[in-house]
C-alpha cells in the first residue's frame, strides 16, 4: 500500500504519527508492507511553501493509493485572505482528488458510555452512519464574496449531485440496518426541496432500504432525544458537517471520530475534528479518530477487513481496560497522553498481551 501522510496543523501531526505506528504494527503483523511519504498541507505549508496545499503535496496525493490527513487549521491565519486559509488546503484537496463522499461513523462502545454527554440508557446501541455530501453545496457555490459591507455565498445542488450521493447512501444503509433518514430544510430551501425529490426518486431503486425525510432543525432535537433510531443519516455538505460533530457528542468527543472520503481518484482518510489549538503540543490529544480513519482505509480502499478489525479490536481493548485520553475520561483510571494510549493499542494488536 502507498501511503501519503499529510499531518497538517495543531494536533494534526500527533494524530498521525499515532496512526502511521498503529498501521505499522497492524500490517507488519500480517507481513505486508506499507509504502509513505509525508507531505505538509494547511498552515504548516503556508509556512513552508506559501500556499496551503503546494503542488507537491497534491502530486504525491495522487500517486498515493490513500490519503491520511490529520487536521488543519491555525490561530495565527485568522486574517490570512481565503486563499492562504488553512481550510483552504483541504477543501482544495477534496475538489482536487474529487471526494464527493464523506462517510462519518458513530459508535458508542459500551465501554464509553460514562463519557457521553447522554444517560447511558438514551445512547446506549448507538450506532449510526453519516454520509455527507462533500463535493458541493454551500461551501463551494459561486458566487461568493465579501465587499466589505455584504458577503455572500451561493447554495446550489443539481441532479447528479444529489443522485449519486443518496445512491451511495441507500447501498450503505442495506448493508446495515436498512434505513435512511435523509436530512433537510424542504420547508425553505429549495435546494432542499430538489434535494428531497431525487432523494425519494432514487429510493425506488432500493426497496429493500426505509426512507424518511427529516427537516434538520427537527433532526438536531432527535440526534440528542433518541440517538438509537437513526441508521444511515443522508445530508447535504454543511448540515453534514454541524450533525456530525453534535453525534461526536454522543459518543463523548470529537477526538473519536474518523471519516473516509470516496468518490474521487484517491480516497482520503480524515479524522472528524481539528486543529484543536487548545491541547496542540501538550500530549493529550485522543488519537482514535486518526486510528478510525486508518480502520475505514483497511476496510475501504485496500480491502483488508481482517487488519481492520485487529485495530478495532485493539482500540476497544483499550476502551475496555480503562485506558482512555482525557476527553474521555469520566472518573475512572487517570488518563494517559496521545503516547501512551498509542502504546497501549500497539501492544493489544493481533492479540498480544
Ligand atoms: P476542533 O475539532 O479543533 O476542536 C473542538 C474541541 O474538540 C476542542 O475542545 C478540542 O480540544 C477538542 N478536540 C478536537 N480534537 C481532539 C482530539 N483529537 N483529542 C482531544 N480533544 C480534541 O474544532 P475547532 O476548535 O472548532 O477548530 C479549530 C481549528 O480546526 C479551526 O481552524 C478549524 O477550521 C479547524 N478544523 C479542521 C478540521 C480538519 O482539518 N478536518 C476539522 C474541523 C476543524
Ligand atoms: C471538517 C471540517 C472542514 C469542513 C473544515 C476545516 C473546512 O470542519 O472536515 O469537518 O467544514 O468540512
Ligand atoms: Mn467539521
Amino acid at each position: 500500500m502507498k501511503l501519503a501522510v499529510l499531518p497538517g496543523d495543531g494536533v494534526g501531526p500527533e494524530v498521525t504519527d499515532a496512526a502511521v505506528r498503529v498501521l505499522e504494527a497492524a500490517l507488519e503483523h500480517r507481513g505486508l508492507p506499507l509504502d509513505l511519504v509525508t507531505r505538509p498541507v494547511g498552515w504548516a505549508a503556508v509556512q513552508s511553501h506559501g500556499t496551503p496545499l503546494p503542488d507537491p503535496t497534491l502530486e504525491a496525493c495522487r500517486q498515493a493509493d490513500a490519503v491520511l490527513l490529520g487536521a488543519v487549521g491555525h490561530p495565527g491565519a485568522a486574517d490570512a485572505p481565503p486563499h492562504l486559509r488553512p481550510e483552504a488546503g483541504l477543501l482544495g484537496l477534496r475538489r482536487a482528488l474529487g471526494c464527493w463522499a464523506n462517510l462519518r461513523p458513530v459508535r458508542v462502545p459500551d465501554a464509553l458510555l460514562d463519557a457521553s454527554a447522554l444517560r447511558p440508557e438514551r445512547v446506549r446501541g448507538t450506532d449510526l452512519l453519516v454520509v455527507r455530501e462533500l463535493g458541493g453545496g454551500l461551501y463551494y457555490g459561486e458566487p461568493r464574496g465579501d465587499d466589505g459591507h455584504r458577503a455572500w455565498n451561493t447554495l446550489t445542488y443539481d441532479r447528479d449531485e444529489v443522485r449519486r450521493i443518496a445512491e451511495l447512501a441507500f447501498r450503505l444503509a442495506a448493508q446495515r440496518r436498512g434505513r435512511v433518514t435523509s436530512i433537510d430544510k424542504a420547508n425553505v430551501l429549495e435546494t432542499s426541496r430538489l434535494w428531497r425529490r431525487v432523494v425519494e426518486e432514487e429510493s425506488h431503486a432500493h426497496p429493500d432500504v426505509t426512507l424518511d425525510s427529516m427537516l434538520v432543525d427537527r433532526a438536531a432535537m432527535e440526534l440528542v432525544l433518541h440517538p438509537t433510531r437513526f441508521d444511515v443519516i443522508l445530508t447535504s455538505n454543511l448540515m453534514g458537517d454541524i450533525l456530525s460533530d453534535q453525534a461526536a457528542g454522543l459518543v463523548g468527543s470529537l477526538g473519536a471520530l474518523g471519516s473516509a472520503s470516496l468518490g474521487g481518484t484517491t480516497d482520503l482518510y480524515e479524522p472528524v475534528h481539528g486543529s484543536a489549538p487548545e491541547i496542540a503540543g501538550t500530549g493529550r490529544a485522543n488519537p482514535m479518530g486518526a486510528l478510525a480513519s486508518v480502520s475505514l482505509m483497511l476496510r475501504t480502499t485496500v480491502d483488508l477487513p481482517a487488519v481492520a478489525d485487529d485495530v478495532d479490536a485493539a482500540v476497544e481493548a483499550c476502551l475496555g481496560d480503562g485506558i482512555r485520553t482525557d476527553d474521555l475520561a469520566a472518573g475512572g483510571r487517570p488518563p494517559v497522553g496521545t503516547d501512551a494510549f498509542t502504546a497501549a493499542v500497539v501492544e493489544r494488536l493481533g492479540g498480544g498481551a
